[in-house]
């Protein structure tokens, strides 16, 4: 019988929080059974959005959730939720498009996330916050 794996809410408000989010993130999806090239690619997931918070909203939180909805093996994942009370995001849509930043950085930060997972959702209202919520599936179809 497989240990339950419980949601885990990490709060996050430094760079040291976001490396340890991170790690989290690393070891959860490894007990999942994710390859550790993936599993790689969803703790750089976490770090991106956890160092957004850090940058843009100072504090907020990391929940990393593993799905496991009945016995279907096919919906097994791991779902990311950061969520921040910051100045919100006015242009979600550029945003995702990529290249755009309000701090010199890249700004592939959140575009470059989309890429890596199965689903992607920014919801954002100005002047009260952010919540992005991504998952990864452990047997997706394509990718
Ligand atoms: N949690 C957030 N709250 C408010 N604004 C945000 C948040 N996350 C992202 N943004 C805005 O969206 C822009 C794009 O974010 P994204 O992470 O894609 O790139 P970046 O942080 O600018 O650069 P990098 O490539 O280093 O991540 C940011 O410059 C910022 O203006
Ligand atoms: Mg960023």
């Amino acid at each position: 019988m497989m240990q339950e794996m419980s949601p885990l809410r990490l709060p996050i408000r430094s760079q040291t929080d976001v490396v340890i989010a991170r790690g989290h993130g690393m070891d959860m999806a490894l007990a999942m059974g994710f390859s550790s090239i993936i599993a790689t690619q969803i703790a750089t997931v976490i770090s991106e959005l956890a160092r957004n918070i850090v940058l843009y909203a100072q504090v907020g939180t990391i929940t990393l959730m593993p799905l496991s909805p009945g016995a279907l093996a096919s919906n097994k994942g791991v779902q990311i939720v950061a969520q921040d009370n910051g100045p919100g995001i006015p242009n979600v849509k550029q945003v995702l498009n990529g290249g755009y930043s309000t701090s010199n950085g890249m700004g592939l930060g959140l575009s470059g996330s989309k890429k890596l997972m199965d689903s992607f959702k920014i919801e954002s209202m100005l002047g009260l916050g952010t919540t992005v919520t991504a998952v990864k599936y452990l047997y997706a179809v394509c990718n």
